[in-house]
């Protein structure tokens, strides 16, 4: 059974008592690319454009997000650069008071056409998913053939200066995991940290076990040529962090499946349509858009998004039981 609210208090708690400060915004349902294990093979009906949050409601959110205690924003999509005049959105969102972070998550195709923008706008960081350095690859998985224009967009995230910068690389079994070695090379000499993130199961996405690669293979294989120094990470942090002496770049794992970070979770998700989802595995929702349109108080909308949070799963159910549900595709969450 559900528990009651407890009286409101100042920050985003939860009934296990995990502080919530980190919001990740998707933007758009929309993608330049059709990663397999983003989008489901069938595709999905794109929202129209009046379902989706509009830059005016998005800042009225955001805003009653920092007033809960929101100090960390990430804008995600689908793609974030593919909705309209989003440096608009950024300088707004960059405004707010009491962020220590405004952070973007991209497949970093429009990069060398907006890094310097972003960044001039107020973004302070960037994720750049990439799977693979083989141009046929690239290809295989995303259907476009685009390596060259990510490669691209990370030099020019480089140049403008984001710090920190990730490359966000999903090791698949069968599919990429044998360039595991070529990632920790591409960043010997670059201000870049890389993460190897367990693939996780979403409805129709190909995962399955033996696909399925853990953290442990990965980072046995790459300490067979280096040694990995743990590098201290914040408390919330979804990567476990190490360094290699001599290379300018860093290494990460993302552990999701295999040593979930469920007990630290400080993340709260808002969909482009205006739903939160306290977790990205739980397909509950609460629309804030229609609350909005409804003429809910600011007010009401903290009790709302109180009460989603209070009601926040524990932990994330295990891959045969996330399959089950009826959730988002990961495209239409944002990650
Ligand atoms: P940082 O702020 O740099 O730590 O970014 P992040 O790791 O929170 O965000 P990013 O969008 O780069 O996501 C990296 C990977 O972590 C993706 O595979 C996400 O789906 C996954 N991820 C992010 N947040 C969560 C979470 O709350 N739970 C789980 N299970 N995975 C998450
Ligand atoms: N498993 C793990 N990571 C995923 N991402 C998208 N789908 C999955 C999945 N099934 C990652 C993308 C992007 C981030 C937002 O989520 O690579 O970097
Ligand atoms: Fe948080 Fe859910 Fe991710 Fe676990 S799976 S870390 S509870 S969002």
């Amino acid at each position: 059974m559900r528990n009651l609210l407890p009286t409101p208090s100042g920050g985003l708690l939860d009934q296990h008592n995990r502080q919530h400060n980190y919001l990740r915004i998707s933007v758009t349902d929309r993608c330049s690319l059709r990663c397999t294990y983003c989008m489901p093979a069938e595709g999905i009906d794109w929202k129209p454009r009046q379902a989706l949050l509009n830059y005016e409601e998005i800042i009225r959110l955001a805003k009653v997000f920092v007033e809960l205690g929101v100090n960390k924003i990430r804008l995600t999509g689908g793609e974030p650069s593919l909705r309209h005049n989003l440096h608009t959105l950024i300088e707004q969102l960059a405004l707010l008071p009491n962020q220590t972070m405004l952070a973007m998550t991209t497949n970093g195709l429009l990069l060398p056409q907006t890094a310097k923008l972003f960044k001039a706008h107020g973004l302070t960081s960037l994720n750049i998913s990439l799977d693979t350095l083989k141009a046929d690859r690239f290809k295989a998985i995303t259907q476009f053939n685009a390596l060259g224009q990510v490669l691209d967009g990370i030099d020019a995230a480089i140049e403008a200066g984001y710090w920190p910068l990730k490359i966000n690389m999903v090791v698949m079994a069968g599919i990429n995991e044998d360039e595991i070695m070529d990632f920790v090379d591409f960043v010997k000499d670059k201000p870049l940290n890389v993460r190897f993130i367990e693939f996780m199961p979403f409805k129709n996405n190909q995962w399955g076990l033996e696909r399925f690669v853990p953290y442990h293979v990965v980072r046995q294989q790459i300490e067979t040529r280096y040694a990995l120094q743990p590098i201290r990470t914040e408390p919330h942090a979804v990567a476990k962090d190490f360094a290699i002496e001599g290379h300018t770049g860093t290494v990460s794992f993302i552990t999701s499946m295999s040593q979930s970070f469920c007990s630290t979770c400080n993340r709260i998700r808002l969909t482009a349509d205006g739903a939160i989802k306290s977790c990205l595995f739980d397909p509950a929702e609460i629309s804030l858009r229609d609350a909005m349109r409804c003429g809910a108080s600011d007010e009401e909308l903290k009790q709302l998004i109180r009460q989603t949070l209070w009601n926040k799963s524990e932990g994330h159910a295990p891959a045969e039981e996330i399959l089950a549900h009826q959730n988002r595709p990961m495209i239409a969450i944002g990650g």
